[in-house]
């Protein structure tokens, strides 16, 4: 058994959890701290610092963040805070934790731990998974191959005047108390305009809300075969561990 630390940064909380990176299986509980107000690099990291120190661990950590991440430096973070733009994410957490640590965008690695372990396991051609939470994060596998940073919660739909995160994350949902009916509808608009654009064959659900996929995939009528996540939640904490295990190889 190979284990690794998988981290998962996001706008509300901070998660981490002890990985077997040969089954994609999570071996200890999830350790959950709600993400420091403001969320600044200096508050974020420590936190990341003090889910390893719960876990006594030393090792190759997996840290999945929510926005651009190109060689370990993050470009954009929407949902976090502006000082994140042009950090040394990877370089600063390994200073903080004395650990090898990698850095990807986190749809990114939840898409890796899917295709590797989940609801992609095996398939052939374009699969894109999207997590919806906070945000909308996307990643899309060519033949098992990542093109990471697809940022397609940030697409306009037509008619709209902003980011269909706004309107269509599960965030949205909570916040505008919209029923699965009314949320459903919205994904069908989202889903029917990312499958115009890019005719995925495979479309993979996840994020915390995926465990009400029968409440809401119902409503999206699109050609592509569309699933919810096997991994559910837990998909983004496994893909970072797994992707930091295999020395940073997150094409499979
Ligand atoms: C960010 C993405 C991220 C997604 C999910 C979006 O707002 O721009 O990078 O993957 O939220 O966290």
């Amino acid at each position: 058994m190979k284990v690794a630390l998988g981290i998962d940064i996001g706008g509300s909380g901070i998660k981490g959890a002890l990985v077997d990176t040969k089954r994609g299986m999570m071996v200890t509980d999830r350790y959950r701290i709600p993400t420091p107000r403001p969320a600044t690099p200096d508050a974020v990291i420590a936190t990341v610092d003090k889910i390893r120190r719960h876990f006594k661990y030393k090792g190759a950590v997996g840290v999945g963040f929510p926005g651009i991440v190109i060689d370990g430096v993050t470009h954009s973070a929407v949902n976090i805070h502006p000082e994140w733009y042009k950090f040394p994410a990877e370089k600063e957490i390994a200073k903080a934790t004395g650990c090898d640590v990698l850095v990807r965008n986190d749809a990114d690695v939840a898409g890796f731990a899917e295709m590797r372990f989940g609801a992609g396991k095996r398939a052939k051609g374009e699969t894109m998974i999207f997590t919806l939470g906070t945000g909308i994060g996307c990643s899309m596998f060519i033949n098992n191959v990542c093109v990471p940073n697809l940022e397609m919660g940030h697409v306009y739909l037509p008619g709209h005047k902003k980011d269909a995160e706004r309107y269509t994350s599960d965030r949205a949902r909570k916040e505008e108390k919209l029923s699965w009916k009314e949320w459903g509808n919205r994904l069908n608009e989202y889903f029917q305009h990312i499958e115009f654009l890019f005719s995925p064959q495979l479309i993979i659900v996840g994020g915390g809300v995926s465990k009400n996929s029968n409440k809401f995939l119902k409503y999206i009528k699109i050609n592509a075969k569309i699933v919810p996540a096997k991994l559910l939640n837990e998909a983004g904490i496994i893909g970072a561990a797994a992707g930091a295990a295999a020395g940073g190889d997150c094409s499979l």
